[in-house]
């Protein structure tokens, strides 16, 4: 059995850890609790191969600017012992697409690996009346970064959820 560290990273209230309780938990959390760092283990079956997932679900980006030197270092931390990254946006937030761009530089950068197993999300696919950032924009930035994969999900609806993960854990195991 494997084990797969994954981090989850992206804006403040983008939905990573609605997602991390969707895929984990099969819970929908309605009300906004901004996260420090959680971690949760989940074991799911890839291909056939049991894995055992360690999901660590962090702090929105531009969140507790006053701590920003002990983020700042945790977040190189988690970068470093992290093996795979969903870099989560909002379909309804252009800003929180262009805050992907640096956690992406940064994470190639600490870990001297431009070849990352990375997923792009774009989340809150259910608030299509309010969409922000168009399929075309994001699978843009999905070709710049030399074809990461995108998808839309939605954790209120539970949609392509263990999609992402699984997605992740399979370039995890390519690599
Ligand atoms: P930080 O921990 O502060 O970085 O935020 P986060 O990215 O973990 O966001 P969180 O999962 O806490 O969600 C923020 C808000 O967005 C909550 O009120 C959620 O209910 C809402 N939300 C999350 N995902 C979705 C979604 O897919 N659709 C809709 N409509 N709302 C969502
Ligand atoms: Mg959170």
């Amino acid at each position: 059995r494997r084990d797969f560290n994954i981090v989850v990273l992206g804006a403040g209230g983008v939905g990573k850890s609605c997602l991390t309780a969707q895929f984990v938990q099969n819970i929908w959390i309605e009300a906004y609790d901004p996260t420090i760092e959680d971690s949760y283990r989940k074991q799911i079956d890839v291909d056939g191969r049991q894995c055992m997932l360690e999901i660590l679900d962090t702090a929105g980006t531009e969140q507790f600017s006053k701590l920003i030197d002990s983020i700042t270092l945790l977040r190189e931390l988690y970068m470093k012992t992290g093996q795979g990254f969903l870099l989560v946006f909002s379909i309804t937030s252009q800003s929180s697409l262009y805050e992907l761009q640096e956690l992406r530089e940064q994470i190639i950068r600490i870990k001297d690996d431009d070849n990352v197993p990375i997923v792009i999300v774009g989340n809150k696919s259910d608030l299509e009346e309010d969409r922000m950032v168009s399929r075309s924009k994001a699978f843009a930035v999905s070709q710049s970064w030399g074809n990461a994969p995108y998808y839309e999900t939605s954790a209120r609806r539970r949609a392509n959820v263990d999609e992402v993960f699984i997605d992740l854990c399979r370039q995890i195991i390519r690599k």
